[in-house]
């Protein structure tokens, strides 16, 4: 199943893979699309990750990126989690720096430190080092070849999840360099060169939208956008540096799907730590807002209205309570979002050194307070 088709019977513009095994569990695609589930559907950000011993196993001596460009590994890191938890959807294993990468730049995951970028942008005129026009069929194919084989190798278990970086998280890296804390290099340009970010916002925006169209077409049922860090601009700076760019990235992929007669997929925004933009985000054209932890789930809901589905939002760093502590919250959570139009997730990804058991826990907690809510109304 390929959730709404659109156009069925038009010839697709792009030779896309078709035969996928028929879906047997689409409640995470109902839930997205604001259809009524039997219970609430479950999926953990970074669910393919180190807190798994099979993971480390199959990573340990490998390079990061080099994992990520084998179809293969990608397709069997993500099948990992479902292998143990009863998940309701599956997310591609691949990172959102992919994308600078397209672009030209030069990406390293060093164990102990995270992503490096050895020549970041530095000055305005390092933006004409990054290819201006990116062939993303040629440069992102070996992504594209991992959901397709993935997508069989599922055997219509659950949908699987495509995604990218949102541009301004991007932006930040290529300027950072890697991970930081304040962000006042990439946060300096937003200052200096608002015309320079702009121009930066727009090429990552156009790359973004080919990279999650050809997902689309390779296979993937649902997209995340990833704005994770958002919490680092105020309201002001999120609404010219952030929030345009998200907004026509939900638009350009949905008028592109729908021009090449491909499935018009539920999109999902996560914007981290960016409350203060939530009114805003609920009407930037996703189907789901993604939450993280520091709202309550009541707030949300009341902000955003009835038409959109929420995900989230359970600290991540509920998983070290015990097993029955993690059920009440569970519970508290699903009552608060309640049980229809809401997708559980975790309010960012899982850690390395959280107990697979206690991942286990959280999903069946999802899944037994929510049916558990469903027949009391
Ligand atoms: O299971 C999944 O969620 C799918 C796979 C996925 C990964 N990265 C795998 C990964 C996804 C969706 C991402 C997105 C990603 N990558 C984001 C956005 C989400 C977020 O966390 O806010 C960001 C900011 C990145 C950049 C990145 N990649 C960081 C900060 C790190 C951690 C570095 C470290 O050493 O802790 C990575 C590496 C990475 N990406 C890992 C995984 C499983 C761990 C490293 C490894 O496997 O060796």
């Amino acid at each position: 199943m390929w959730g709404n088709v659109r156009g069925r019977g038009e010839t697709p513009a792009r030779a896309s893979p078709t035969g996928f095994p028929e879906l047997k569990n689409d409640t995470f695609l109902r839930a997205a699309q604001g259809e009524e589930t039997e219970y609430t559907p479950v999926w953990c950000m970074r669910q393919a990750g180190r807190y798994l011993p099979e993971f480390r196993e199959t990573r340990a001596a490998q390079d990061f990126f080099a994992t990520c460009r084998s179809p293969e590994r990608c397709c069997e890191l993500t099948l990992q989690p479902l292998q143990r938890f009863p998940l309701d959807a599956a997310i591609i294993f691949s990172d959102i720096l992919v994308v600078p990468q397209a672009l030209g730049m030069e990406v390293e995951m060093v164990p102990g430190k995270g992503p490096t970028f050895p020549e970041p942008l530095k000055e305005v005129e390092d933006l004409l080092k990054l290819r201006q026009k990116v062939d993303v069929a040629a440069e992102l194919d070996y992504v594209f070849k991992a959901i397709t084989l993935t997508r069989h190798k599922l055997e219509g278990k659950v949908p699987l999840i495509g995604f990218s970086g949102a541009p301004w998280t991007l932006m930040s890296y290529m300027i950072e360099g890697g991970g930081s804390k304040t962000m006042a290099k990439a946060k300096a340009w937003l200052y200096r060169h608002p015309k320079a970010s702009h121009c930066l916002l727009t090429l990552l925006t156009e790359v973004i939208v080919d990279y999650l169209v050809g997902q689309v077409a390779a296979g993937a049922q649902a997209l995340q956008l990833f704005e994770s860090h958002a919490g680092h601009l105020g309201p002001e700076q999120f609404a010219e540096f952030a929030l345009p760019f998200i907004q026509s990235i939900a638009k350009q992929v949905k008028s592109k799907l729908q021009k090449d007669a491909l499935p018009a997929v539920p999109m999902i925004v996560f914007a981290k730590d960016a409350h203060y933009a939530l009114e805003d985000l609920a009407q930037s054209g996703y189907e789901v807002v993604g939450l993280d932890w520091t709202i309550r789930p009541q707030e949300a809901r009341q902000r955003t209205g009835k038409s959109i589905t929420l995900q989230g939002n359970l600290d991540p760093c509920a998983l070290y309570a015990p097993k029955e502590k993690i059920g009440e919250l569970v519970k508290r959570m699903v009552e608060g979002f309640g049980s229809q139009r809401y997708i559980a997730n975790l309010g960012h990804g899982l850690y390395p050194d959280m107990s697979p058991e206690h991942v286990g826990a959280f999903v069946d907690a999802v899944h037994m307070h929510s049916r558990h809510l469903n027949k009391s109304q």
